[in-house]
């Protein structure tokens, strides 16, 4: 990221979470404050979004992952947890719109410049701070995750859900596992959902061309993709960290779960959506 300045990848994110609004009418995955957060109108949107029609399957993966976490979220919540870290929140809404109100406590994290400039667009578009919300600015390439949320009221001792959206893939890779090893040494239980992609080179060469468009304009926002994961290995960590059910979904899972009937036009590889859960009491097991 530009020193000082917000994160241009999670105004982009935004962007696509508020275009999959207007031009897919939210069906994956519905936000009602995703116009309002950036501050634009319908019209704008669609028609920036027209004019770089490519957007759409970046679009549709973000709709993906965030309709796939806050599932996870939802089912975790009937299960009793009441603690929730959006990890590297950008403009995500799930704190100004959440169903279970004050019964789940929230906290966003975020690097100083993008949280600070989020408060701001927050306040501009008069959108409320909920009373369950705390935030906590962090640097993940500086500063240690657990000493930043102990300060800022965070109870170790509940069971608790983080979500880790559009973070890993530009983390370098020893910011990375500080995290999940975070998350998995809380005593009570804990779940991640965060995104991730194949390797480069695992990809077919039409899944390579797409992959190298994408990283281009990431890399010109001055945020590039630097960390990539095979599945098997990042699944053999997870484990080895204490994780004990893990559901991964790559490009033909996604397909067959939300886009039935449009399965064969898709790569086996590229972006995957995957929950981690620590439960002690639990058998290990990998679902895919
Ligand atoms: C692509 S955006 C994703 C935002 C949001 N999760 C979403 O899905 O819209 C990447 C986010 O990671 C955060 N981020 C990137 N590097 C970071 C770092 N070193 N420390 C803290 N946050 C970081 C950015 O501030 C930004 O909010």
């Amino acid at each position: 990221m530009q020193v000082g300045q917000p994160s241009q990848t999670a105004v982009a994110a935004a962007f696509h979470r508020a275009a999959h609004q207007v031009l897919e009418q939210g069906r994956i995955f519905s936000d009602p404050l995703a116009l309002r957060i950036l501050g634009e109108d319908a019209q704008s949107i669609a028609r920036r979004a027209a004019e770089r029609p490519s957007g759409r399957r970046m679009r549709l993966f973000i709709a993906v992952r965030t309709r796939f976490a806050e599932d996870a979220l939802a089912a975790a919540f009937e299960r009793g947890v009441r603690q929730v870290v959006v990890l590297g929140a950008g403009l995500d809404t799930y704190a100004y719109r959440n169903p279970f109100g004050e019964r789940l406590r929230i906290f966003e994290v975020d690097h100083p410049a993008t949280q600070a400039w989020k408060r701001q667009r927050l306040q501009d578009a008069a959108i409320p701070l909920p009373a369950s919300l705390t935030f906590v600015p962090v640097d993940f390439d500086r500063e240690t995750l657990a000493a930043r949320l102990a300060a800022a009221g965070f109870d170790r001792a509940q069971q608790t859900f983080f979500t880790w959206l559009g973070v890993v893939p530009y983390l370098k890779q020893e910011s990375v596992w500080s995290t999940p090893a975070f998350i998995a040494s809380l005593p009570h239980g804990a779940h991640v959902v965060f995104d991730y992609s194949d390797p480069p080179a695992s990809l077919s060469p039409e899944g390579r061309a797409v992959y190298e468009r994408g990283a281009a304009r990431v890399a010109r926002l001055g945020e590039a993709w630097i960390t990539y994961f095979e599945p098997n290995q990042l699944h053999a960590k997870l484990v080895a960290l204490g994780f004990s059910e893990i559901e991964d979904h790559g490009p033909p899972q996604i397909a067959s779960r939300y886009f039935p009937g449009r399965a064969r036009s898709l790569p086996d590889k590229g972006g995957h959506v995957i929950r981690a859960t620590t439960n002690k009491s639990r058998s290990r097991e990998v679902k895919k």
